[in-house]
């Protein structure tokens, strides 16, 4: 059976027995990638399989899976970070408001990897818009207030998420796994024009944001969903 794992935005092809598990699966992946099994998070539908049950199951979504994990290297940097020595210089002595360095809150609760779709044109402009959304200082005091962590903040494909009944602004995947916005406009999708034309506005998209992070709490759109979402809205 033939896997497809895409891992930030790379896509992997691997060929393994039908008898194959989901440790198979992830040995397979730890030496493509050097991403120990115990970092790997798969994306995949059906959610929820065991260790030692059977790859076909995965098959449902057409064996497509994506992958998000951090190697053990980058782990262990996150996890103690090195102390720099500060320069001596007179610069430093009098430099104003030196930016604090992260706290494990700031670690924690945040996007962990940007993911521009690469074969859309300009995804360099894709990646720098999710990379302002990340940093945006309204959304990082909504991620530590409530304590949000997201794995993947990722443009959503706009060619498989618009058909007849309309189009998909936003999606979260797992409670967090993955946030997906749409960035770009139905008008110009195809040239991929940096400026106005061909993005859809950055408010509008850090309102799709507001909306996908209030999915991490709740999963329908219910009352309890919509207060959380406009009071999200609201401190954006
Ligand atoms: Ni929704």
């Amino acid at each position: 059976l033939t896997y497809t794992i895409s891992h930030r935005s790379t896509p992997y092809t691997l060929s393994l027995p039908s008898t194959a598990t989901l440790s198979d699966l992830k040995s397979a992946l730890a030496s493509l990638t050097s991403i120990p099994p115990q970092n790997q998070k798969l994306l995949y539908k059906p959610p929820h399989l065991a260790n030692d049950s059977d790859l076909a199951a995965m098959l449902l979504d057409r064996g497509k899976i994506m992958m998000i994990g951090t190697p053990a290297s980058t782990v262990a940097a996150v996890q103690s970070p090195p102390t720099r020595p500060r320069p001596r210089t007179q610069k430093a002595a009098v430099r104003p408001l030196r930016q604090a360095p992260p706290t494990q809150a700031d670690i924690q609760y945040t996007f962990r990897t940007l993911q521009p779709l690469p074969y859309l044109p300009n995804s360099t402009h894709a990646h720098s818009i999710l990379s302002k959304l990340a940093s945006d200082p309204a959304v990082r005091a909504i991620m530590l207030r409530h304590k949000f962590s997201v794995g993947v903040l990722g443009e959503l494909d706009p060619a498989t998420h618009t058909n007849h009944e309309g189009r998909t602004l936003g999606l979260n995947t797992n409670r967090g796994a993955m946030i997906e916005v749409r960035l770009r406009t139905d008008e110009d999708r195809v040239s991929g024009s940096v400026g106005g034309r061909g993005w859809r506005r950055y408010r509008d998209v850090r309102d799709v944001l507001a909306h996908e992070l209030a999915h991490n709490v709740y999963r329908e759109h219910d009352a309890k969903f919509w207060r959380l979402c406009r009071q999200l809205e609201g401190e954006m």
